[in-house]
């Protein structure tokens, strides 16, 4: 096995969902790459893959939403997680309301934030950093998180390395 798989894998990360909007386009998109990045100040860091609708909706929006699934929320993350909006509106058929500055939240997922954007790092690799600052926070008590190691059935909507030509398509007319 792969040393840096199997150091990954037995870590388990917890997955959450990012959630963005710009004008009445909404985007969210199942994610195992986060964590908190600074204590004083709060900072929270997400890295949304190049390849995804919501990352080019977050790149011109300001605020994310960011959703820690419980363990019995599978069925959220193979939907966030193995479709594209792109091709379909994930929040048609999935019961939602309008957090701060617009932010599409997920009602079934009862905890979560409301983050402002305060920096992006394209080191060049597939994903890009998005640093956070939460503002507006929810917690339901404490919660069994889905991990990893619970979705390997999942297969993702978009594979890392493909790109979306023209870059920014729906997006750019709003920027
Ligand atoms: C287990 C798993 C982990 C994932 N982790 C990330 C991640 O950390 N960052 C990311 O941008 N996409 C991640 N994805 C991929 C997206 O959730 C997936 O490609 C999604 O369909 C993209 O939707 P969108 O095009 O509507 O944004 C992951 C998918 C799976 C199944």
């Amino acid at each position: 096995v792969d040393a840096f798989a199997q150091l990954i894998s037995s870590a388990d990360p917890a997955m959450v969902i990012v959630t963005a909007a710009l004008g009445d386009e909404r985007a969210g998109c199942l994610i195992g790459f986060h964590a908190q990045s600074s204590i004083e100040p709060e900072r929270y860091a997400v890295w949304l893959s190049k390849a995804n609708h919501t990352f080019r909706v977050a790149q011109h929006a300001t605020h994310l939403g960011v959703h820690f699934l419980a363990a019995d929320q599978h069925d959220l993350a193979e939907h966030f997680g193995t479709r594209t909006g792109d091709e379909v509106d994930k929040f048609a058929d999935v019961e939602h309301e309008d957090g701060v500055e617009g932010v599409p939240l997920l009602v079934a997922c009862t905890n979560r934030f409301v983050a402002r954007r305060t920096a992006m790092l394209d080191e060049g690799g597939d994903h890009v950093c998005v640093v956070c600052e939460p503002l507006v926070v929810e917690a339901d008590g404490a919660f069994v998180p889905l991990r990893l190691g619970d979705v390997k059935d999942l297969q993702a909507g978009h594979r890392a390395e493909e790109r979306h030509r023209p870059p920014t398509e729906r997006s750019a007319d709003r920027a």
